[in-house]
């Protein structure tokens, strides 16, 4: 593994090493032993995009492994004025051991790992957050003890979650339900490829209209903001299509009775998710948001270590 762009890119084996190293990193830091892992190195960190999580979580990660996170806004460096992906990526590689890149288009991300010889790893594009679902898998495994088997429902928009949980379902084997309005469904190319990673599992994939049909006996509920960054200008237009799809306490009840909520934040109360269902007894979602940390080290450790 060279870089970490796509689930659908790994192996199960791979993953389920990213999630064991995830486990006893976070063990470890919990019983407060230091893992300098990446002494001496450093990781550029470049955002076109907002975050919280993120940012934060792969500063702390770096600074844990006793590496330096540097983090490169768009707005400050020569890419946002037009320097090329290519010189970009042959000069960062030059002084860094890592890139870390948030953006709007995938096909940047792809460009910049061919260019760059040194790992590059995803942080979300409007096409997938990889990262995000690893440490939801960690998560998963975490509350229910086992990933295969599990049925997990996604509510929603059929955009970057939606598309990496297809994914990191299919490769580790838990039958996945996604509901979406007409019109917002997964991508067709990333159906495909998931369609592979679910027949080599032997796990189903279940693409519907009907939130009911999708989140019925689910062991895990996940949803996210139905206005991703970018789509602002959508913002009333999709709130009204997406109402039906809000996952409140009727549409829950469908689920299994120890059924867990999910959710990669930022959230929007009363959209997406009302109160009752994401500040309920069953919503797991800051134990998903310190993961995040967790996992990141594993991919960071593996990758430039
Ligand atoms: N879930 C997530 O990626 O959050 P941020 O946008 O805050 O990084
Ligand atoms: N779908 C959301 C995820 C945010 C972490 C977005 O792309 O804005």
């Amino acid at each position: 593994m060279k870089d970490f762009i796509s689930l659908h890119d790994c192996t199960k084996e791979e993953l389920e090493q990213l999630l064991k190293l995830a486990i006893s990193l976070k063990k470890e830091t919990k019983e407060g032993r230091e893992h300098h892992l990446l002494k001496g190195k450093t990781l550029g960190m470049i955002f076109t995009k907002s975050s919280t999580r993120t940012r934060v979580s792969f500063e702390v990660g770096m600074t844990q492994l006793g590496g330096y996170p540097l983090f490169l806004s768009s707005n400050d460096i020569q890419l946002g004025r037009g320097e090329t992906i290519y010189d970009t990526a042959k000069v960062l590689e030059r002084y860094l051991d890592g890139i870390m890149i948030r953006t709007f288009a995938h096909s940047d991300v792809l460009e910049l790992a061919e260019h760059a010889d040194i790992p590059v790893i995803n942080a979300l594009t409007d096409l997938l957050h990889p990262c995000q679902v690893l440490a939801d898998l960690q998560t998963i495994y975490e509350h229910k003890g086992k990933l295969e088997g599990l049925k997990f429902a996604y509510i929603g928009d059929g955009n970057n979650m939606a598309h990496s949980i297809m994914y990191g379902c299919g490769k580790m084997g838990l039958d996945c339900s996604i509901a979406t309005p007409k019109g917002y469904a997964p991508l067709d190319e990333v159906c495909q490829n998931a369609k592979e990673d679910f027949k080599k599992s032997g796990a189903s994939l279940v693409i519907c209209e009907d939130p009911v049909e999708a989140i019925r006996d689910a062991d895990i509920v996940y949803t996210d903001t139905w206005v991703s960054m970018g789509q602002e200008a959508e913002k009333a237009e999709r709130i009204k299509i997406f109402m039906p799809y809000q996952v409140n306490k009727e549409l829950f009840a469908h689920a299994k009775d120890d059924a867990v909520f999910m959710h990669c934040l930022p959230a929007y109360r009363d959209f997406e998710v009302t109160p009752d269902v994401i500040d309920g007894k069953n919503s797991i979602i800051f134990d998903e948001a310190e993961n995040r940390l967790h996992a990141q080290k594993a991919i960071m450790a593996t990758l430039m270590g």
